[in-house]
């Protein structure tokens, strides 16, 4: 491979990484998404703990689905001004975002969030956000 080849190729690599990371991802992960290239780096599933393998009993996010939607808990302690879980986010197949819980650690003594489901998405990704130890995702399937 010449020069020149070489460099467009590299070119082309990093344009589809940078434009395209939502475009591989969405629809295509569901259970799957621990086996992504970003598990255990940008994000961590139980799975896929990275650096945090001590920290998955407690961050992985917990799905279940309820009568309205889908309800998150986060077997985590809320440590007010310490440590605590600051948020859960509710993403659809899509990686849309759907709704977001913000908790108050002064006030929220368990990490559990309900959301309301009403359109139509085959799996939903459940985030939660620690503020020490990063962003742990989950999937469910609905
Ligand atoms: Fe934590």
């Amino acid at each position: 491979m010449d020069r020149r080849s070489f460099i467009r190729i590299g070119m082309a690599g990093a344009a589809t990484g940078i434009i395209a990371p939502e475009i591989v991802l969405a629809g295509s992960q569901g259970k799957n998404i621990s086996s992504s290239d970003m598990a255990g780096g940008l994000f961590y599933t139980k799975e896929s703990p990275g650096r945090w393998a001590k920290k998955a009993g407690s961050h992985s996010p917990i799905l279940e689905k309820t009568d309205a939607g889908v309800r998150i808990v986060t077997g985590h302690p809320m440590k007010s001004n310490d440590h605590w879980i600051i948020k859960h986010v509710l993403l659809d197949s899509d990686f849309k975002f759907i709704a977001e819980n913000i908790f108050d650690p002064n006030k929220d003594k368990a990490a559990i969030s309900n959301f309301a489901l009403s359109g139509q998405t085959s799996v939903v990704y459940g985030l939660s956000v620690c503020n020490l130890h990063d962003t742990w995702l989950t999937v469910l399937e609905v």
